[in-house]
């Protein structure tokens, strides 16, 4: 079988209802793979996974809610037998100078960014466990290395590497693989709207000239899912144009 494809595999893709889940989610089901599209967002989800095909199915779920977590999982192998597959993608931001953060906009980030990554992959493992199988691949940022204005997002996917590392030792043993993808800038709807003149700036930072689209990510995330990638744990993949090894400098001009 062509290690790249996913046929028979079932997977399960966080914050999947836009943006870089999305075209995580979308790849996956092109591949082979049967993908359930979680999202807190409702309407979202079930938009994604309609316009995935008869591969994907919708879930809502709010991943910081460690038990609607657990029962997402649950649900998924009384009904597939088994979860091979997690991609931890849902991700929020809350950007702002530390002299102008509230500790509220602190927590959030660290609640969705960090602790929901680890209701999912403590949900999923149990299972995994028991199968003598697991790819878990989860979604920091390039923000790891530092970014103006973002201390708790910084943090927060700084963290989620660390974690990753850790993890990946724990499971090793069973066959379950734990990496990580880093973006850059990616051209998400939100961000195309949000601030079109951060595109100009990022693009003059980048190695390659400019900011990824979101199935670039989705490449790097179904390869560590993959078999391909079957002796990688442990690992950061950073898909950022290069922008990892520049210093966070520019980012002042
Ligand atoms: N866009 C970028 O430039 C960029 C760069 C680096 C890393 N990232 C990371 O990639 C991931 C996806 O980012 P995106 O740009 O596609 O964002 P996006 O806002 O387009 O999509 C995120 C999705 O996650 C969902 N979500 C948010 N909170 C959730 C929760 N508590 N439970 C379940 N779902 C939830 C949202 O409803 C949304 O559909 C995030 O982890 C983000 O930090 C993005």
């Amino acid at each position: 079988m062509d290690s790249l494809r996913f046929d028979g595999r079932i997977a399960l893709v966080t914050g999947a209802g836009s943006g870089i889940g999305q075209a995580c989610a979308a790849l996956l089901a092109e591949r082979g793979a049967k993908v359930m599209v979680l999202d807190i967002d409702q309407a979202a989800a079930e938009q994604a996974a309609a316009a995935m095909g008869v591969g994907a199915q919708p879930l809502t779920c709010d991943v910081t809610d460690r038990h609607a977590m657990r029962e997402v999982v649950a649900r998924i192998e009384a009904r597939h037998g088994r979860l091979d597959i997690l991609v931890n993608n849902a991700g929020i931001i809350r950007d702002k100078q530390i002299r102008n953060m509230a500790p509220e906009e602190w927590k959030a980030v660290l609640a969705v960014n960090t602790r929901g990554v680890w209701n999912g992959i403590q949900a999923a493992v149990p299972g995994m466990r028991a199968r003598g199988y697991g790819k878990i691949v989860s979604m920091a940022s390039r923000a790891a290395l530092g970014n103006f204005g973002q201390t708790n997002y910084a943090f927060s996917k700084a963290g989620l590497i660390g974690m990753s590392r850790a993890l990946a030792l724990e499971l090793g043993p069973d066959n379950i693989t734990v990496n990580v993808v880093a973006p850059g800038l990616v051209e998400t709807p939100l961000i195309r709207q949000a601030n079109p003149e951060l595109h100009e700036r990022v693009a003059r930072a980048t190695p390659l000239g400019r900011a990824a689209q979101p199935r670039e990510i989705g490449e790097a995330v179904c390869f560590l899912a993959s078999e391909a990638a079957a002796y990688i744990t442990a690992q950061t993949l950073f898909v950022c144009g290069g922008r990892s090894a520049k210093s966070a400098r520019e980012n002042w001009n």
